[in-house]
């Protein structure tokens, strides 16, 4: 019987080593290939160019489909990596490293089949006549160059939407956004600056209370996501290494609607308002922001009131609107372009008026969908599709072409036949291109509310199934590991919640 025990112990044995070293091999393999992109096709002036504007959402998951074997691909962006903005909140209060979101654009173009040319700059100006884009060098360092202009023969606008500040006075001087990657690394720097300013010897009370007053701007799911993980840092990490002051600090969610997080089920609202109550995050709705100073925000009550609240860090998450790039661009096609929200596209994606040459996908759209990465991201994998159809037509329409002239001049009856016999088989091919309208699969809406659950609603079954809690909060993790673009990155998220968990998060001020 002993013996028995021990062979399987030897198996099991075995069989462990085996999966150890077969996964770190496995995983080896994928990070170099990862690391060392293979030879790429020159640029070819003979095939028509893709102008790329933005590296966000909708441009990053356009490049990963898009088969550049028939394209010159151009990108244009400022930031020359991808931001994965749904964990914005978690590097703002340190759970997550800032550079474990972000992917740089060229990690994706470098493994694509022609070579992608990727320039870090700003398109100024698009003329959607003479198809050209100008863009400008806006980085520290400049040289002898700056700016210029290039042709295209497709444009994919995606240059995503900028913080909406309504004009409302101070808020560009005085408040955080939670945007970009700096806006989050700024939060965490005034965040703990306002913890250390309260340290001070002699601080009085109303100080103290002032500066641990932390008000966020905005119910959406930004503001909600952002208020649940400053929570999370109150509680596990500043009430252990700043015990005098953890309980003084306050959050309050300042939101104009009847209700936070609109496009969540009424269970689900219901559920982070408790979860909030709980945690003791104050939510203060039909209450708009008039005004931000240095040291208070200007509250207008549901009766109409105006009250000043002191506080030591505004976050502003109220929502964005359209860049002047993109308002200057529909400002040239006036008859075609007359919605305030954002560029008209058709059911294929392409800009009303400007004859199928400008695609616009993501929050810079005025479309039926909700200004999200998931349409964003599907937009740009189903462009790059039709770019590779559209492709593929062009081939085949050349070819048709080539064939009615080679049957012109062809030598004998055989000959005319064989050309005749191509052209039907050609025209055969091109009967079969359809192009398909734009379709979205909505996968689900999903927030992190805090304490270390989540909510999600999820269509189940012609219906919509809704759930919160810690489960729902395991799931939110796995979603948004899997959905990382790569497996460094998954990596990296992956460690940093671990680290966080083992040694809490770091509350040095850089
Ligand atoms: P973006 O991703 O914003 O990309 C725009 C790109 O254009 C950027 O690379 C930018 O640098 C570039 N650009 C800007 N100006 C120019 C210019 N002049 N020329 C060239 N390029 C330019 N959505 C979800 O579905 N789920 C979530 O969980 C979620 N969480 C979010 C959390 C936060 C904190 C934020 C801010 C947003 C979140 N969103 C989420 C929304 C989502 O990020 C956006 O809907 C998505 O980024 C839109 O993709 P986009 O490609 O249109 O724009
Ligand atoms: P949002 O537009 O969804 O919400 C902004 C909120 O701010 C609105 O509810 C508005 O009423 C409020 N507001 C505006 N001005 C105000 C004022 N002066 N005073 C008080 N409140 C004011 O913006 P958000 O949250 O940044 O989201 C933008 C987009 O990104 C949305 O489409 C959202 O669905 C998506 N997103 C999705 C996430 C997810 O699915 N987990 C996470 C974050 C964003």
């Amino acid at each position: 019987k002993q013996s028995k025990w021990r062979g399987f112990l030897q198996i099991l044995g075995r069989a462990t080593l085996i999966t150890i070293f077969g996964g770190a091999g496995a995983f080896y393999y994928i990070t170099q290939q990862e690391r060392n992109p293979g030879h790429q096709l020159p640029a070819d002036p003979e095939k028509k160019t893709v102008v790329v504007l933005g590296s966000g959402w909708g441009a990053t998951s356009l490049l990963k489909t898009l088969d550049t074997t028939e394209y010159n691909v151009v990108v244009i962006s400022p930031k020359n990596f991808f931001l994965f903005t749904p964990l914005l909140p978690s590097v703002a209060v340190g759970t997550l490293n800032p550079r474990s979101i972000i992917q740089p654009t060229r990690y994706i173009t470098r493994h694509k089949t022609r070579a992608v040319s990727v320039i870090e700059a700003d398109a100024q100006e698009v003329d959607p006549i003479n198809k050209t884009v100008t863009f400008t060098d806006s980085s520290e360092i400049q040289g002898d160059v700056s700016s210029t202009t290039i042709s295209y023969d497709y444009l994919v606008f995606a240059v995503g939407a900028e913080v909406q500040t309504f004009g409302i006075p101070g808020v560009k001087e005085n408040a955080c956004f939670m945007k970009e990657l700096a806006d989050a690394e700024r939060m965490q720097r005034q965040f703990m600056d306002c913890i250390e300013t309260a340290a001070f010897p002699g601080q009085s009370t109303e100080e103290i209370d002032r500066l641990l007053h932390m008000v966020v701007v905005g119910g959406g799911p930004t503001g909600i996501e952002l208020s649940g993980e400053l929570h999370d840092f109150l509680e596990d990490d500043l009430k252990s290494w700043y015990p005098e002051l953890a309980g003084k600090v306050r959050i309050t969610l300042v939101e104009a609607l009847p209700s936070v997080l609109p496009m969540f089920s009424k269970q689900l609202i219901d559920y982070t308002e408790s979860t909030f109550k709980e945690s003791k995050i104050d939510i203060m709705t039909k209450t708009m922001v008039k005004e931000v100073k240095e040291k208070s925000v200007m509250l207008q009550l549901p009766d109409k009131s105006v009250v000043e609240v002191p506080c030591g860090m505004v976050v502003w998450a109220a929502g964005n609107k359209g860049r002047k790039v993109t308002q200057d661009l529909m400002a040239k096609i006036p008859a075609a372009q007359t919605n305030k929200r954002g560029i008209t596209v058709d059911d294929y994606l392409r800009m009303d008026g400007t004859n199928g040459t400008i695609f616009a996908i993501g929050d810079c759209t005025a479309t039926s969908y909700a200004p999200t990465a998931q349409v964003a991201s599907q937009q740009g994998a189903y462009l790059a599709r039709m770019l590779t159809q559209m492709a593929k037509k062009d081939l085949y329409d050349k070819r048709l072409a080539s064939l009615e002239i080679s049957a012109t001049s062809a030598a004998s009856e055989e000959d005319k036949k064989k050309i005749a016999d191509e052209a039907e088989a050609t025209k055969r091919q091109l009967n079969k291109f359809k192009l398909r309208p734009f379709h979205y699969s909505h996968q689900g809406s999903l927030a992190y509310i805090g304490s270390d659950k989540a909510i999600a609603d999820l269509p189940f079954m012609n219906g919509n199934f809704a759930s919160g809690g810690v489960a729902t909060y395991l799931f939110w993790r796995s979603a948004y590991l899997s959905t990382l673009f790569s497996l460094r990155n998954r990596t990296l998220v992956a460690t940093d919640w671990l680290k966080t968990r083992l040694f809490g998060r770091d509350v040095s001020r850089e």
